[in-house]
């Protein structure tokens, strides 16, 4: 549990979809049936420490969810690549995001920039690709994204690493996006 339990991402139909974890870019959310996860990307801070502008700062995070769901597009159309990555749901309307006291908080986020994924069962931990110990599937994985243009799977995760069958991979892009710090 953090500081961002109880936190609830409404939807423009009226729903209500609970806060689950965080990422580095993004909250997650999902829904009460654990069908679907919801990432929704974080909104730099006013008045953080960062040297560059917060309006440069934001650019740069939506063009990282661009890139995201760009590559869930490619990979949904490879038959290797979709068996192994969650299935891509659009885009989630989010009409606004309240905490545990029921303040909005919207500003903290980019409120366009949210997909929905089917949901995972089980922990995720790093990609690791270049690991000496990773697995063949894992690098064939990593290969095949690479060649459809999936070029950025540096931060990715994996549920199952170690089933040929079975892994899915989560968090990767058509290109790196980087950070200015
Ligand atoms: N489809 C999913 N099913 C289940 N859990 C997920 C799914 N997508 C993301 N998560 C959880 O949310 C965490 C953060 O998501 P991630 O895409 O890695 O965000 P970030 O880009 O901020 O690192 C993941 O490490 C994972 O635990
Ligand atoms: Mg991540």
């Amino acid at each position: 549990m953090n500081g961002k339990h109880g936190l609830v991402l409404a939807l423009k139909d009226g729903s209500q979809v609970p806060y689950v974890t965080n990422g580095a870019y993004a909250d997650v959310f999902m829904d009460q049936q654990g069908a679907k996860v919801y990432k929704l990307f974080i909104s730099e801070p006013e008045g953080g420490l960062r040297q560059t502008p917060k309006a440069t700062l934001d650019a740069i995070r939506r063009d990282n969810f661009t890139t995201q769901i760009e590559a869930y597009r490619i990979a949904g159309s490879d038959a290797f690549l979709a068996a192994h990555v969650p299935q891509f749901l659009g885009l989630a309307e989010v009409a606004s995001v309240h905490d545990a006291t029921g303040q909005d908080v919207s500003h903290e986020y980019h409120i366009p920039c949210c997909y929905i994924l089917q949901r995972l069962e089980g922990r995720d931990e790093k990609l690791d690709p270049l690991a000496d110990d990773a697995p063949e599937h894992i690098k064939t994985f990593v290969k095949r994204c690479k060649a459809l243009g999936i070029t950025y799977v540096h931060d990715a995760s994996v549920f199952g690493r170690s089933d040929p069958e079975h892994f899915k991979v989560i968090d990767f892009a058509t290109r790196e996006i980087e950070m200015p710090w």
